[in-house]
């Protein structure tokens, strides 16, 4: 061996590679050696402290001395979070949607599960957040994220509205009225001036939309002054609901909202919790 493999009295294992690679057997330092056995320890603890290998007993693995289990910790956890949540849920159980919106520790805790529960139930249709669903026949489910309401804006109509559901129902007339009577309401309609057409009252659209024409609430009828539209609100689409009608079959305009009591899907309490979430939308203007 020549006097380059010499690296100051370290000895070689004897293996020289191309004449000039040699093999040292220099030993690694002494934190990289601790780490390995400390690390070695921690894993033997790891082990046997925590569930970790399969055997054939009865539960089909090891449960580790600790007696630790991803459930029971799961369940401490829950069990706090109930202590929390039990105490409204108590006080809400027996109270009006009115009498949680009139308390504002309730309203701010039924609010942030209410969010939840409109996301999971509503969303669908009304959208996130409630901004409404557009289908091509127009808005499918209304806007609840304003303050306009087909229904009333109350806490109760609300409630209603969750707990009933609501199918509001329009007569078609594509066999009462001739196409230039439809026409000319369309045209009246469209122009938010309904009344301005002596038809408006002749044909009995008032009997539903008021005399006004400002809809009224006990039946869902629409305000066809302001410009907000359920449907397609184009002269052509106006003309097409005329003729058509709402919930009344194929053809017409459909649009149902369910009823989520008789659905049996959401709780009372649930349903109340959802009513105080969308009046915090816009809810006591109408
Ligand atoms: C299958 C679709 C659908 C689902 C799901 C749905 N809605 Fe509706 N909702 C509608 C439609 C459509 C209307 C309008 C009914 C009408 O025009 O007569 C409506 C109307 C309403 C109204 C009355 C609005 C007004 O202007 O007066 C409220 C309040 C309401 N929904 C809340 C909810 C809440 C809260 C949920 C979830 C628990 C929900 N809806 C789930 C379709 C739906
Ligand atoms: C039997 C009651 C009834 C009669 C009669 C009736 N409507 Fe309606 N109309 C309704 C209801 C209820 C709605 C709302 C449906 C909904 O939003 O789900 C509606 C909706 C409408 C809409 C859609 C508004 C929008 O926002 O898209 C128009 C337009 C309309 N009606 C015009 C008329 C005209 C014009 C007449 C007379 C020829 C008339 N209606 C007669 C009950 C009626």
């Amino acid at each position: 061996m020549s006097d380059k493999h010499d690296a100051g009295g370290v000895p070689t294992t004897g293996h020289v590679w191309d004449d000039d690679l040699g093999d040292f057997t220099n030993q690694p330092p002494k934190w990289w050696m601790l780490g390995l056995t400390a690390s070695a320890i921690w894993c033997v603890v790891y082990f046997l402290y925590y569930p970790s290998i399969p055997v054939s007993n009865a539960q089909g693995y090891f449960k580790g001395i600790g007696g630790w289990t991803a459930i029971t910790e799961m369940e401490a956890d829950k069990s706090v979070v109930d202590e929390v949540r039990g105490k409204y849920e108590a006080k809400l159980k027996d109270m009006t949607p009115a009498a949680i919106l009139a308390d504002g520790e309730l309203t701010e805790y039924v609010t942030r599960s209410g969010k939840v529960l409109f996301g999971d139930n509503c969303a669908a249709c009304h959208g996130t957040n409630g901004v409404g669903t557009v289908d091509k026949q127009g808005l499918f489910a209304p806007i609840l994220n304003d303050d306009d309401w087909l229904y009333g804006g109350k806490i109760e109509d609300i409630h209603a509205s969750i707990t009933g559901g609501r199918q509001a129902v329009m007569t078609p007339h594509k066999d009462v009225l001739s196409a230039a009577e439809i026409d000319t309401l369309a045209n009246a309609v469209a122009a938010g001036k309904p009344t301005s057409t002596p038809l408006f009252t002749e044909k009995g659209c008032t009997a539903c939309h008021g005399a006004d024409g400002k809809g009224m609430q006990a039946m869902g009828s629409a305000n066809l002054t302001d410009s907000v539209w359920r449907f397609d609100g184009s002269v052509e689409g106006i003309k097409y609901t005329i003729a058509n009608g709402v919930n009344v079959g194929p053809g017409s305009r459909i649009a149902v909202m369910p009823s989520f009591q008789a659905a049996g899907k959401l709780s009372d309490a649930e349903m109340k919790k959802l009513a105080v979430y969308v009046y915090k939308f816009g809810g006591g203007k109408n």
